[in-house]
């Protein structure tokens, strides 16, 4: 699918659905605002939607979607009232999840049209998100349905602006299908299952990406790590009968001298078990979803590629099965990382640390501005910030306050928690540099701390997406729960804002 823009007036454009935003109203009146695209419409619709208002059935409250009848004077067969909720309240993010909000009200067969006319937000903006909300809301997880259940094509969009100057409306839709296909990307990623995506299939998904998307692409073997000395990474991997690999994506890379580098590390167990210290049956399923944190990189690099990024991104993904085979690491092990630290593994179910601790290390060697680190590391983080931020840390301070306003802008809202000496404290070996339990209390916090030991004196964002990378319940515009794609907005966004996009 690629999503049309058009101009002129919605209410003659031939289409099966129109898709109309309306709005809470400030105050008592139920009728329509003068001049607004809804007021033009409620007279062609002879007070339908002015009388939908006073029955109480339409309040424009978000996500609230009503169909009418079209034909007649209106060009549309059908028309769907989204509600955005006060006019005064609505932002990027508001429409997003609204507008997804309609295109799965309006179905997959039907042709659409989103009239982007009385949104309160530039043209340019509004398109971005409208485009956004209508390849998120399309994507599902379809690859393990037969054919004849998998849906069909995807419906013809197209998105109506007031603009006479198409062009930044055009542009608009472009970069918010760039970054939702890269978030789609993640998603896929993320919700293989295990069998079929443990680390060697992925390798070759990820040689595949890269031809297709002119990103360069380095592979780290086991035997490679060995001769490194990613003793941390390579301990989590002993109890798979699947060898582990460091994937190295690069997007820019021949003008690495020229332009700044940004390095992004994923943590990617395809699979967590827990190791020897297994974790419970219950839910174990989930932990297919252990690589989000690679997902993102990888969405993020392919949207990178997309949008003509002007940076040198430097895309690590550690992809590791954490299983408790006869060659598993055991608690109380001492492991070895690739700058010369000593850990003591007292729980092997925090295994995400052991891995970043060698693909930090080795992102050291880009020499990059910052890097940022994506991991599902902690389900303290669920208990600090429940499904509604990630946490975050890190030594880059003024990154990190960019990062929060532009993720916020993103819908992928970001919080910080403190360091501290009392928590480096935490982490500290009895009789080795460091072990990888903190204990009972501020595990995501300390979990962070254990990663600061390997990014030395490199501005360093972590990021701990265990509670927001994917979802029990449905949400407008990922409706096929499972993988969010939790990242690639926020990301691409900082990345074209720091660094600038082709054309700007
Ligand atoms: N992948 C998990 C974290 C996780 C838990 C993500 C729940 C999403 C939902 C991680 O590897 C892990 O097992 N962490 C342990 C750490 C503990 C042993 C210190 C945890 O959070 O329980
Ligand atoms: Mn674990
Ligand atoms: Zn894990």
């Amino acid at each position: 699918m690629s999503i049309k823009v058009s101009a002129g007036d919605p209410l003659d454009f031939q289409v099966d659905v129109l898709v109309l935003p309306v709005f809470e109203a400030a105050g008592e009146t139920s009728r329509p605002r003068r001049g607004s695209l809804e007021g033009r419409a409620d007279r062609k619709l002879s007070g339908g939607i002015t009388a939908l208002r006073r029955q109480g059935v339409l309040s424009g409250k978000p996500e609230e979607t009503v169909f009418l009848s079209g034909g007649g004077d209106l060009g549309a067969f059908r028309v769907l009232l989204v509600g955005l909720g006060k006019a005064g309240d609505v932002n990027e993010e508001r429409v997003r999840s609204c507008l997804a909000a309609a295109a799965g009200a309006a179905g997959r067969k039907i042709s659409r049209a989103f009239a982007l006319h009385d949104l309160p937000l530039p043209a340019e903006t509004a398109a971005e998100a409208a485009a956004g909300a209508v390849v998120l809301s399309d994507d599902s997880f379809d690859r393990f349905r037969k054919p004849e259940a998998k849906p069909k094509r995807l419906p013809a969009t197209t998105l109506l602006s007031a603009d006479e100057d198409l062009r930044a409306v055009r542009r608009g839709a472009r970069v918010g299908e760039a970054v939702a296909r890269g978030t789609c990307r993640a998603r896929e990623f993320g919700n293989l299952p295990a069998n079929h995506a443990f680390p060697r299939l992925l390798v070759k998904d990820l040689r595949r990406l890269a031809r297709k998307s002119g990103l360069s692409i380095t592979v780290l073997n086991e035997k490679r790590m060995e001769e490194l000395g990613m003793g941390s990474l390579l301990s989590v991997s002993k109890g798979s009968a699947e060898e582990a690999y460091l994937c190295i994506l690069e997007w820019n890379k021949e003008k690495r001298r020229s332009l700044p580098t940004v390095c992004l590390v994923g943590k990617g167990l395809t699979f967590d078990s827990g190791g020897i210290s297994l974790k419970p049956a219950a839910d174990m399923d989930k932990m297919r979803h252990d690589k989000c944190g690679a997902a993102a990189v990888v969405g993020t690099m392919e949207a990178a590629a997309a949008l003509g990024l002007k940076v040198h991104l430097v895309g690590i993904v550690a992809l590791v099965e954490n299983m408790p085979g006869p060659a598993a690491s055991r608690p109380g092990d001492v492991v070895t990382a690739m700058n010369g630290t000593t850990i003591e593994i007292l729980n092997t179910d925090a295994e995400g640390r052991l891995v970043l601790a060698d693909a930090l290390l080795y992102a050291a060697r880009f020499k990059p501005e910052v890097v940022i680190d994506l991991a599902t590391l902690t389900g303290a983080v669920l208990v600090a910030l429940g499904k509604h931020r990630a946490g975050a840390m890190g030594t880059a301070a003024r990154e990190l306050k960019r990062l929060r306003k532009l993720a916020e802008e993103a819908g992928e809202p970001i919080w910080e928690l403190p360091m501290g000496p009392e928590y480096d404290e935490m982490m500290k070996g009895r009789t080795t540099d460091l072990k990888n339990l903190g204990g009972r209390y501020a595990g995501t916090i300390t979990a962070g701390h254990f990663l600061s030991h390997f990014v030395q004196d490199l501005p360093w964002i972590h990021l701990d997406i265990a509670g927001v990378a994917w979802d029990d319940e449905h949400r407008p515009y990922n409706r096929g729960k499972g993988a969010t794609g939790w990242g690639v907005r926020m990301l691409t966004r900082y990345l074209a804002d720091r660094y600038g996009r082709r054309g700007r």
